[in-house]
């Protein structure tokens, strides 16, 4: 993206790219996505794609892919073992990552499998700045807990900070100190922290988590999925960063760390994902498991196609052009919805917008579920899909007792290069009339709640009939517009 002013005054981001495939939308009518909202329990993961208008449910295997990226899939080395598709990416990974040892997996959470099943045990402790939900869900199931040790800022809906994702070096020392560093099976940093907004950590803070780990021979895992908004984020606010290519960021980013991961649904616009590290014990330990759970070491449970996909992609992913359009696209939504009032968390952060449920909608309690709430009265009044990143997302204590959301957030998923600017201005249109129609909206409850990971398939019910009023007043306002 190029940032042009235009003659009116008005500054805009440019897109560095042109539509050569498109896949055709539908608008469902608002009656048709109040049935369809009600199938779907009230949760957008349980929504059909073709009642959706726009999906920002996730940016997770829906990147629009380049031209060549497509083109590098009709060379794909189809074979079992020793396929020449998985020495180029190896090749990529060592080039941009300086990493000798590539094991493929098929996405994130299958390395974060691997990567638990081998180093954490029951009683284990795994420090990092801020948890994912599979991340979480495998150390637990490995017996290990997480101790989360971000900043202060972390949780602050509004802040002017930059780098809301760091840890804070101070709590590290004090953790290792309380739980011994021979509890800590590996410190974990995530780039462009997921579940506090897509916040970046900076290099310098990455330094300095590098100096505590020396300090006390603990290894350092980097979940680098989100890796590609972070370097963004480095090069253009980090001061001392600014002279230093997109490159030498990765470059310094990869050498700080011991083991990277990443999913590849992200990282690398494709579908896949894997581990690499310059240790050969670990990569041994790890290398045990791979034909087990996921394929041959050639392919680790990815298409081929895909893996050449993944190359190129990370390979477009050093282009300033390319890892600016998510943020820039974020960063102008964000802006132009703070214009409107809309709570937003602040500064813009990478992977989507994210709404601020619990102050949009200050009279629904953490335990009617705001953000889901908040999701579904979107989609209605709308056909978009967001994803809840608050109290549903977690899951009940084993005494019944809710699990609260430290936020109550809604996303809104920017995949890159899929949406335009007149999406986003409709998208910037229909949340502000639902913020100025807030009182309308009411709370949600469950009516079906898996015990794990309850917000994948759990169904709610609306707790009165607060959807008919929304309805009612949209058609008010917009007449037969869709
Ligand atoms: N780590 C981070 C930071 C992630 O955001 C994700 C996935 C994973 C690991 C797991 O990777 O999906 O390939 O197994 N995040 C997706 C999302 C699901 O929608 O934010 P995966």
């Amino acid at each position: 993206m190029t940032d042009v002013k235009l003659y009116s005054g008005e500054t805009i981001p440019l897109e560095m790219h042109k539509a050569k495939i498109i896949q055709k939308l539908n608008l469902p009518s608002i009656d048709h996505r109040l049935e369809a909202i009600s199938e779907a329990g009230n949760n957008t993961f349980l929504l059909k794609n073709r009642d959706v208008f726009l999906d920002m449910l996730t940016d997770s295997g829906v990147n629009a892919m380049s031209d060549k990226q497509l083109a590098a899939m009709m060379i794909a080395d189809d074979s079992y073992a020793g396929s020449e598709t998985f020495y180029r990416m190896e090749n990529i990974i060592d080039e941009l990552f300086n990493k000798k040892y590539f094991l493929p997996a098929h996405q994130g959470r299958a390395c974060e499998n691997l990567l638990c099943q081998v180093f954490v045990e029951p009683g284990s402790v795994v420090p990092m700045n801020y948890h994912f939900t599979t991340t979480k869900a495998h150390i637990v199931l490995n017996g290990g807990t997480v101790e989360e040790i971000f900043m202060d800022e972390a949780l602050q809906v509004t802040s002017s900070n930059p780098f809301k994702g760091n840890m804070d070096i101070a709590k590290l020392e004090a953790l290792i100190e309380e739980k011994g560093a021979d509890k800590i099976p590996f410190v974990r940093l995530e780039s462009g922290t997921n579940l506090i907004g897509g916040q970046p950590h900076s290099l310098e803070n990455m330094r300095e988590i590098r100096k505590v780990c020396d300090r006390h021979g603990l290894m350092l895992v980097l979940d680098a999925s989100l890796l590609a908004d972070n370097l963004h984020f480095i090069k253009t606010r980090e001061e001392a960063c600014k002279a230093m290519s997109v490159r030498e960021i990765t470059r310094e980013i990869s050498d700080l760390c011991d083991v990277m991961y990443f999913s590849a649904r992200k990282l690398g616009c494709a579908r896949g994902g894997g581990i690499c590290t310059n240790d050969e014990e670990v990569y041994l330990k790890l290398r045990e498991l791979i034909p087990l759970l996921e394929g041959f070491l050639t392919y680790g449970g990815m298409s081929v196609r895909e893996m050449e996909a993944i190359t190129v992609g990370l390979e477009e992913t050093m282009d300033e052009d390319m890892i600016n359009q998510g943020p820039q696209f974020i960063e102008f939504m964000v802006s132009e919805l703070q214009k409107k009032g809309v709570p937003v968390v602040t500064p813009a952060g990478g992977l989507g917008c994210h709404i601020d449920a619990s102050s949009f909608l200050p009279h629904i309690g953490q335990t009617e579920y705001p953000s889901g709430a908040l999701g579904s009265a979107l989609y209605l009044v709308s056909g978009i899909r967001g994803m809840e990143r608050g109290t549903m997302s977690e899951q009940r204590e084993e005494n019944g007792d809710e699990t609260l959301a430290h936020m109550e957030l809604l996303r809104l998923a920017m995949p890159r290069r899929v949406f335009t600017m007149s999406h986003l201005k409709y998208a910037v249109d229909r949340i502000a009339w639902l913020y100025e129609n807030r009182d309308l909206i009411g709370g949600l409850s469950f009516v079906e709640e898996p015990k794990i990971l309850r917000f994948f398939f759990g169904k709610l019910s609306t707790t009165s009939d607060w959807q008919t009023k929304l309805v009612a007043k949209f058609k008010e306002d917009f007449g037969d517009s869709p």
